[in-house]
């Protein structure tokens, strides 16, 4: 069975249905995302990611995807011009900068970033961090860079 599937089954029933089917799958990847969203598990994936800057993707929530990241140093500056995003800090610290200014973020603290405005993010140690935003939304946003510039979709 596919995330797709158990899309499906949602919209067509209650939660407590989808429980019960995804139970019956064996256990897999696509199972795992959707149907298993707790801090165990985003322990497991962050456990999965080895490279810094490349998001990789535990779960959906209906056109906005959930995805983990470590990530260490500066990233580039670039915007997206019709995505905001959430970033969420799982454990380090962390910033945002705009132009304007910068958002220092601790484990448990977060940010929404407003699309269309020039950022970066920064951390001196490696820090996990959980990122909500749609679908496509590039990492670089409308930069594309030799070797920050992540494949998007990429699992876990
Ligand atoms: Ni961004």
């Amino acid at each position: 069975m596919t995330g797709h599937d158990v899309h499906v089954v949602r919209n067509e029933g209650s939660i407590d249905l989808v429980t019960v089917v995804v139970s019956l799958v064996p256990a897999g990847f696509d199972r795992r995302i959707d149907a298993d969203a707790t801090v165990a598990g985003m322990e497991r994936a962050f456990e999965r990611v080895t490279e810094h800057w490349s998001p990789k993707v535990i779960g959906r929530v209906n056109d906005q995807y959930l995805k983990v990241a470590k990530v260490q140093g500066e990233f580039v500056w670039h915007q997206h011009d019709d995505e905001d995003e959430l970033f969420l800090v799982v454990c380090g610290s962390f910033r945002v900068e705009f132009r304007d200014r910068v958002v220092a973020l601790s484990a448990g603290e977060f940010v929404i970033v407003p699309r269309g405005i020039e950022h970066r993010t920064v951390a001196d140690d490696e820090v996990h961090v959980l990122i909500f935003e749609p679908a496509a939304t590039r990492n670089t946003g409308n930069v594309e860079h030799a070797t920050l510039t992540a494949p998007i979709g990429d699992r876990v």
